[in-house]
């Protein structure tokens, strides 16, 4: 096939302009796309049947902030619903229930002035080394001068999973219920 100079070269622009504008569309998706970075700062996705341990304090990290996880044991389950202890009335509201198993699943900072709590698991509390508040383990405050329970964060179920930083019906009624603030 016989091709002259000219179309040669309008065929080799088009294919020019053709690369160049996929090139630039690529830039351009790669400029506007959240960093992975600031994915990863705003949403969190926890696997809850990897924390098999019972009574035991799983750590995770959350925008900056430590999460602390606990699955809870037959023994703590039912302490929690024959407690008579004021403060334990709203645990069974902060429970996260997953395939029959019941977490506590709460940002880990004391409620008073932002220390972190250390968790007592002989005695199933936490105790703030700042000025000696008290946590039961489903983070309801027990000793002041903490004013209220470990917060709550922002969660939506996905299966067995919980995704940090999706608002849910289940994290709302959470806090229409006052089981934790508002974080959204
Ligand atoms: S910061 Fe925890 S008791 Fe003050």
């Amino acid at each position: 096939m016989k091709i002259d100079r000219r179309g040669f070269i309008e065929k080799a622009f088009g294919t020019v302009v053709g690369v160049g504008t996929v090139a630039s569309l690529y830039a351009m998706k790669r400029t506007w796309d959240p960093l992975p970075s600031v994915t990863a700062a705003g949403f969190l996705t926890l696997d809850m049947t990897k924390y098999t341990k019972y009574n035991h304090l799983y750590l995770e990290k959350w925008r900056g902030q430590p999460i602390f996880i606990i699955r809870k044991s037959k023994n703590m389950i039912e302490n929690m619903s024959s407690s008579s202890n004021k403060y334990q009335k709203q645990d069974k509201k902060r429970d996260i229930v997953i395939a029959n198993s019941h977490f506590l699943m709460c940002i880990g900072i004391c409620t008073h002035l932002g220390c972190i709590p250390v968790y007592r698991p002989q005695d199933d509390n936490f105790l703030c080394p700042c000025h000696g508040a008290m946590y039961d383990f489903s983070g309801m405050v027990t000793k002041p001068p903490a004013p209220r329970g470990f917060d709550i964060p922002p969660f939506k179920r996905d299966g067995n999973k919980l995704i940090l930083g999706l608002d849910s019906p289940e994290y709302q009624k959470l806090v229409k219920e006052h089981a934790t603030l508002n974080k959204t």
